[in-house]
């Protein structure tokens, strides 16, 4: 049997957080039902950030409460704060992630803190999840490159994933949010990281914008990395991210891993139904 390498589905979520138009709670209902349908043991479906930041994420406890939820599939929500961990549990969101990152600029633009008041901000989120038995994974953004203030040195990143490793989460999702790490400044990042983490709680997140995602998950699969992040269609992108395109393509990490020999346990023509669906989403934007 060959190798599982696992694909976290953000469509949901980091996929349509960037859209303009107020997509209907009903749409983003059926693209989950649709998702749930492919093989997914994780998908994100809802974000409790505030919904002046991003209105298109406001009906997040609506679309929890809509789906019909399978079995053995966890539904993931992220959480800023408390406020927004007391929303995900009011929404029984089956896993909650905290989201930091290792560049100053996009720190403040993203979340309006400095590194060192997110984490501050963060822990007792990461606690009041443990409390409750919610598993919690953290998020680090711009492990590469950073929008406001350039590369990103690796050293930056390894000190915020050991905090939140510190702080309990599970699994540490690495992001490249604006999609211009290479295959070399990933692998410089991650050999930085592994000096704090094993490679089973790292995931890969990276965005397409440069149209490299491919090439730096095969760079992270070379150092031990068996989950990514990726959406159906390649939608998405960070409203507080300039330049942030879409996320790299489930479909297209689906087909790659394949082809390298590994499996994801995914339904191929679900995900070019549910690709579908979420394309449709974009282009009626
Ligand atoms: P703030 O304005 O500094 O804080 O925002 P605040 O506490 O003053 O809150 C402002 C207002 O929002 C207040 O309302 C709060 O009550 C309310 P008002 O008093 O003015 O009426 N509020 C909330 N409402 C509902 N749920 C909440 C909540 N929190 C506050 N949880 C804050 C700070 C962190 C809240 C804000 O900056 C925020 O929500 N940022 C989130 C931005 C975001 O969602 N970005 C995209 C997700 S991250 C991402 O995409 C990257 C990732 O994919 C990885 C990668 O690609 O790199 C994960
Ligand atoms: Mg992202």
């Amino acid at each position: 049997m060959s190798e599982y390498v696992e694909i976290f589905e953000m469509g949901p979520r980091d996929g349509l957080q960037n859209e303009k138009r107020q997509i209907p709670t009903s749409d983003k209902i059926a693209l989950v039902d649709c998702l749930s349908k492919a093989g997914f043991r994780r998908i994100e479906v809802a974000s409790f950030v505030s919904p002046k930041w991003v209105p298109q994420m406001a009906d997040s406890g609506e679309v929890l409460a809509g789906i019909h939820r399978k079995e053995g599939i966890s539904y993931a929500a992220l959480t800023p704060n408390l406020k927004g961990f007391e929303r995900a549990v009011d929404a029984k969101a089956d896993e909650i992630a905290i989201f930091g990152a290792a560049s100053e600029g996009f720190s403040k633009a993203n979340i309006n803190a400095t590194v060192a008041e997110s984490l501050e901000r963060l822990v007792p989120v990461a606690e009041a999840g443990k409390a409750a038995g919610i598993p919690v994974r953290g998020y680090v953004s711009c492990v590469t490159d950073c929008p406001y203030d350039g590369p990103t040195p690796p050293a930056q990143v390894a000190r915020v994933v050991a905090m939140l490793r510190d702080a309990g989460c599970y699994e540490i999702s690495l992001g490249d949010t604006i999609g211009q790490g290479t295959p070399e400044t990933i692998t410089a990042m991650l050999e930085a990281v592994l000096q704090e983490v094993p490679a089973s709680m790292l995931a890969g997140h990276y965005h397409d914008t440069a149209g490299r995602a491919l090439a730096n998950i095969e760079a992270s699969l070379a150092l031990g990395l068996r989950v990514f992040d990726a959406a159906v269609g390649g939608l998405g992108g960070c409203p507080y991210a300039p330049g942030a395109a879409g996320n790299v393509a489930t479909e297209a990490v689906h087909e790659r891993l394949t082809t390298l020999g590994y499996h994801t346990g995914l339904d191929a023509s679900v995900l070019t139904q549910a690709a579908g669906m979420a394309t449709k989403m974009r282009t009626t934007a």
